[in-house]
């Protein structure tokens, strides 16, 4: 198998990843021996209180569970942390001892309104580089007795927790992604939909070309977007590595397209889950959700060409928004035609989302010629050739494209002389490519089962 290159290099593994490795490994105390030495360590963490406390309920001590989840609600909402604050609300939610009061103290610091929120952009605290960290407890200390020493260092993490901001009122925090920009009660709604999904490093969560039905946040880790190589045995495309407080999965969710990258952990992490059904709930009663979701899908819709498609490719950063301006976005619904064989071209376009069948009709039965996904051209033979159509294109999934008009192509070509030769070049290649199947179709006559 190819191996996606890293994008920032290989991630450093930190003790707390090993903790949460060992954990997911089914190694429960060993995962807890670790974690509670860093607690003992650092014990102002949110993340050492969350990892503890879980691995506390996962062993049964349910009192610890809710202590420790709590004291990491208020603590990562006193660092401005809330994708972890929003985790271990959604598992008290689970082990069904939630309150109002956790959603509260999220919304007053984070919600549309909040004196804390300042106006900078960011993300939450993301991965602290190695200083020397603990050793895990001895591997003797087992069973009741390794309890009874984590349960010890979370009330007292607690403890230290809860001085520390008697002391220092929590600073302003940066406005989070589609959170910060929901009044207290949408803001409420929204944080309830999330569940909380642990993910072991190296494993990938979202897979290319899936169905998705599901959206998420990263509350803590780190994962790696990619896309498969153009052509059989190439290197794949490295998109993004995406951190503490990332949205992703809203691509597919929005526009019921097959997931457009694959997403893999590259250190064990802990992602919020949304579903699809439940996100439509809340956005339709707060637009807002939608607006957030739809500007992010646009914005990685247009990146991901900007890097795939050789028109937006052409252009240099300082031209591209000019160019895409000449666009307007189409959405097509699975089976609709999106060119219809032998009629007069009206324009270009650029698979955004989605795929589309090219299908040539003889008057028999239809020849399946290729099917194109993201970043393909489709079009450009009856605009650039000045002839109807040579095939349907057909949506063979809720599809998007960037659309071109006929009259508008004309200043495309005068601004963009070398993307006007490739589109010549590609167009005469694909006349030819269909006539040939055509004819071998004509020759054979045999059937071709569309899919
Ligand atoms: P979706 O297509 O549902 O599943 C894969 C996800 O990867 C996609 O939604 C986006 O959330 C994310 N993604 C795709 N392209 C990029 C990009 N260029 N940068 C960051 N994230 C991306």
């Amino acid at each position: 198998m190819v191996q996606v290159p890293p994008l920032k290099g290989a991630v450093e593994e930190r003790a707390i990843d090993r903790a949460l490795s060992l954990a997911l490994a089914d190694d429960r105390e060993g995962g807890l021996r670790l974690a509670v030495a860093l607690l003992e360590d650092e014990p102002l963490s949110a993340f050492n209180t969350f990892v503890t406390a879980w691995l506390l309920g996962a062993l049964g001590r349910k009192q610890h569970l809710e202590l420790g989840l709590r004291a990491s609600v208020e603590r990562a909402v006193f660092d401005g942390n809330l994708p972890l604050a929003i985790a271990a609300h959604a598992l008290l939610r689970d082990a069904e001892l939630a309150s109002d009061a956790e959603l509260e103290s999220m919304a007053s610091a984070f919600a549309k309104g909040s004196a804390r929120i300042s106006d900078k952009r960011g993300a939450p605290p993301q991965m602290a580089s190695s200083a020397k960290e603990p050793e895990a407890l001895d591997s003797k200390l087992q069973g009741d007795e390794l309890l009874e020493r984590a349960a010890a260092a979370l009330t007292k993490a607690k403890a230290a927790q809860d001085e520390a901001s008697l002391s220092a009122a929590g600073g302003q925090v940066t406005p989070q992604v589609l959170f910060s920009a929901l009044d207290p009660a949408s803001f409420k709604a929204t944080v309830s939909v999330f569940d909380v999904r642990f993910v072991p490093s190296n494993e990938p969560l979202v897979n290319e070309g899936s169905v998705g039905n599901e959206a998420f946040v990263v509350a803590r880790g780190e994962l790696d977007v990619s896309k498969r190589a153009a052509a059989p045995g190439g290197v794949p495309l490295a998109l993004a590595r995406l951190g503490n407080g990332a949205l992703f999965g809203e691509m597919a969710l929005l526009s019921s397209a097959p997931r457009t990258a694959t997403v893999t952990a590259c250190r064990p992490s802990v992602v919020l889950v949304g579903s699809k059904a439940a996100l439509d709930r809340v956005a339709a009663k707060a637009p807002e959700v939608g607006r957030v979701f739809a500007e992010f899908c646009r914005r990685r819709m247009l990146d991901n060409l900007v890097r795939t498609n050789f028109i937006l490719k052409s252009a240099s950063p300082s031209e591209r928004p000019a160019l895409i301006e000449r666009f307007t976005v189409k959405q097509f619904n699975q089976g609709d035609k999106i060119i219809s064989q032998g009629s007069p071209p009206d324009g270009l376009h650029i698979v955004a989302l989605g795929e589309v069948n090219v299908v040539h009709n003889d008057g028999k039965d239809p020849t399946l010629v290729a099917r194109l996904g993201p970043g393909e051209v489709v079009g450009e033979v009856a605009l650039i050739l000045r002839r109807p159509a040579i095939t349907d294109v057909v949506a063979h999934h809720p599809t998007v494209t960037l659309f071109l008009q006929r009259d508008r192509f004309l200043g495309l070509a005068r601004a963009h002389p070398k993307v006007f030769v490739e589109l010549y070049e590609l167009a005469v290649h694909r006349d030819q490519e269909t006539a040939t199947a055509a004819s071998t179709e004509a020759a054979e006559s045999e059937d071709f089962v569309l899919v």
